[in-house]
């Protein structure tokens, strides 16, 4: 097993995979269908496990990212299922959730707006936190919000959530709710439309268009959320945005045009001004 192991290892660094220790113990616990802790005491493979190896490999050195490939990602406390649908959640996303818990006391009733569900890391990770609140999953991508119904299933938050397709450029969007909302979550796309083809292979090719493109400046969409965020927040309701690189403070004055009042702007790990808190 260690020879494959290693041949494997060997393989994904020739093609300047980035962690490929850690990725061939993920990719090899998945054929073998074991916990990646069992990779080096394990059998060896039959030719059947050997052929699916093989094709793994050749997937993830064409630079398919490995959520995708075994279907799965790690994304705060749980495992969320990925699709060439959904873009795959990111440990940077991880603080919209930290954040969020943060302002949302732990036995109140209480509402969540997810704006652009994706696989529904977000308000999925938050709703398991708090067993009483409930909340409403948006995406314009019916096969996004499929995978963020599977996900939700599979973490049995179904009664807690509910789904609704819907573009944020409609003009009526906002009044398609019933109710107000405490809090709003959104990771919206922002990477300026000129700039995707500079992405990562892994990025550009296999997350989709949608999930990537924020217009020409890359905020097209936070313009339009700031311009609804009034009237969907209750009083004193918050809105918590992921931003990308260098985009937090234009974020902060888009939505403090509308009124909003910037509460804080959170750094994440490596330094990089991620989370912009808001208030009605
Ligand atoms: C950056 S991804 C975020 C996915 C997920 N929330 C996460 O953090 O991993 C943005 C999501 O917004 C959705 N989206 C893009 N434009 C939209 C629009 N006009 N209306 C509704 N959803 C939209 C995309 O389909 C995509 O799922």
């Amino acid at each position: 097993m260690a020879d494959i192991f290693e041949q494997t290892m060997q393989k994904l660094a020739e093609f300047h995979i980035e962690s490929p220790r850690l990725e061939a113990r993920i990719l090899l616990a998945h054929v073998l269908n074991c916990q990646t802790s069992d990779i080096i005491c394990n059998a060896t493979l039959n030719s059947k496990q050997q052929n699916e190896l093989k094709s793994l490999i050749q997937r993830r050195i064409a630079h398919e990212p490995l959520d995708k490939i075994i279907g799965k990602r790690e994304f705060y406390k749980s495992t969320f299922m990925t699709s060439n649908n959904v873009l795959s959640p990111r440990p940077d996303t991880e603080i919209l959730v930290e954040e969020g818990l943060k302002i949302i006391p732990v036995d109140k009733n209480i509402n969540i707006l997810d704006l652009g569900t994706g696989s529904g890391c977000i308000i999925e990770s938050i709703l398991q936190e708090r067993p009483k609140a409930v909340g409403v999953a948006v995406d314009i991508s019916s096969a996004a919000l499929q995978t963020a119904k599977q996900n939700a299933a599979n973490l049995k938050l179904i009664n807690r959530l509910q789904f609704v397709q819907a573009d944020w450029f409609e003009e009526d969007f906002a009044a398609q709710f019933a109710a107000e909302f405490d809090i709003i979550v959104t990771n919206p796309p922002y990477i300026p439309t000129a700039d995707i083809a500079a992405l990562a292979p892994e990025v550009k090719n296999h997350d989709p268009l949608l999930a990537l493109d924020g217009g020409a400046d890359g905020f097209a969409s936070y313009q339009r959320i700031a311009e609804f965020t009034p009237i969907l927040l209750k009083k004193r309701g918050y809105i918590l945005l992921e931003a990308g690189i260098n985009q937090a403070e234009e974020i902060a004055n888009i939505f403090t045009a509308q009124g909003l009042k910037l509460k804080n702007i959170v750094r994440d790990l490596a330094g990089i001004k991620r989370c912009v808190i808001l208030q009605k």
